[in-house]
């Protein structure tokens, strides 16, 4: 078993439907507040799927925690529970200060607490894998040199000062009670399930839908974008790989800039699913207000876990985006149930 949290959510869901798509893989316990981030529609394939246990709770729970890993005593935790939209912390970060922080210091206690329990092979080989971002770097100018795991910490927003301080907490955990970690600080993540409040999902469905296509700024800002699925294979090596105690930058070594991003999903979208009046879809980009604080570039170096562990993204921009926008326009259930907000609806049955 491993034990899985945020498991409902964009990057954990993912990585559940990969690891379960192996046949001979161990079971998942997947423990996730169901925020309006989480959607188990996405884990509908697994209903019939006894190696994948749903358990709806938060990674604050100290109780709850500790009973889980007494019960299902797995040999590793991957955290990937988080408040994870910039512009949400902008707006509200009491959540992410109480998630990000608070909820990473409660499950590395409680880990920690079952870690020392455990005895013999279990205890040598377990590990917390520790699921970061590269915001914590702050911002880098167009002739700087890409992130690598040397940078200082530098974070500009609500979101990203919380995950440095979850990183700094797991880093101190290593380094006061030798509990076994491992951090990957990713770039921006696309791909299938990405809740539309992202700039990708978010103008791939306003393009459909004939709503504008919000740029902040001038669209000059730079992202390193990486598809999801090969965030997940990282992860997989890292987990079986990583050095206790280390850092591991993930990137997808493509460095765009939002309004290229935003231009390319309209070329692909005019290809696929042309407008009916047989304008471009790039008449519908709007410039709007920037993100106040907005970080204007990020870029990672990911030569270490290449080096060390012998991974690389296996998608280019152009495959990963194409497959991207496929995607969404394969799957109008689980965008009808996103949009329309009624994938909640079990959720107040179920919990209310
Ligand atoms: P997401 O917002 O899509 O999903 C987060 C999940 O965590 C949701 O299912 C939510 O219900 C759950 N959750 C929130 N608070 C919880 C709590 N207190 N207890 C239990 N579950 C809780 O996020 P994502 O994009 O899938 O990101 C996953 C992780 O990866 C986050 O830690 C994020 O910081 C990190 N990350 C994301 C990206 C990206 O581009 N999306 C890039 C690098 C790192
Ligand atoms: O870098 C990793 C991070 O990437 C993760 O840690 C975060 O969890 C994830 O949300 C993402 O953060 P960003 O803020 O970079 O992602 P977002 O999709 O919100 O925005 C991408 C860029 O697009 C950013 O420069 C802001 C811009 N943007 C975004 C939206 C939603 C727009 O121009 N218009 C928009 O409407």
């Amino acid at each position: 078993m491993i034990l899985v949290t945020g498991g409902a959510g964009f990057i954990g869901a993912n990585f559940i439907l990969d690891w379960l798509g192996n046949p001979s893989a161990e079971g998942i316990v997947n423990l996730d507040k169901l925020t309006y981030a989480g959607n188990l529609a996405t884990l509908d394939s697994l209903k019939n799927d006894s190696r994948h246990i749903f358990v709806h709770g938060d990674i604050g729970d100290k109780e709850l925690i500790a009973k889980l890993l007494k019960e299902h005593q797995p040999r590793a935790i991957i955290n990937f529970a988080a408040e994870s939209h910039v512009d949400r912390s902008i707006h509200g970060p009491a959540e992410f200060m109480q998630t990000n922080i608070v909820g990473t210091f409660n499950l590395l206690e409680c880990a920690c607490k079952y870690w020392n329990s455990l005895e013999g092979d279990i205890k040598e080989t377990f590990r917390f894998h520790h699921v970061s971002t590269d915001e914590v770097y702050g911002s880098l100018s167009a002739s700087d040199p890409a992130f690598t795991e040397a940078n200082s910490y530098e974070p500009n927003s609500p979101y990203s000062a919380s995950k440095a301080a979850s990183d700094h907490l797991v880093r101190a955990w290593f380094h006061t009670y030798h509990f076994p970690v491992v951090t990957t600080n990713c770039s921006n993540n696309y791909g299938p399930y990405h809740f539309p409040e992202k700039l990708i999902p978010l103008v791939i469905l306003n393009a459909l839908s004939s709503k504008p296509l919000p740029i902040y700024g001038d669209g000059q800002q730079i992202r390193d974008w990486l598809y999801v699925g090969d965030h997940c294979s990282a992860i997989r090596e890292v987990l079986a790989k990583g050095k206790l105690g280390e850092t591991y930058n993930i990137g997808g070594w493509n460095e765009k800039t939002n309004l290229d991003v935003v231009k390319t999903i309209c070329r692909i979208l005019d290809e696929l699913k042309p407008r009916a009046d047989g304008k471009s879809y790039k008449e519908q980009i709007t410039f709007v207000k920037d993100r106040p604080g907005h970080d204007r570039r990020y870029a990672i170096d990911a030569g270490k876990v290449e080096r060390e562990l012998g991974w690389r993204p296996a998608e280019t921009f152009d495959t990963g985006i194409r497959k991207t926008v496929q995607w969404y326009l394969d799957n109008p259930v689980w965008i009808e149930g996103v949009v329309s907000g009624s994938y909640r609806d079990w959720l107040q049955k179920q919990y209310n």
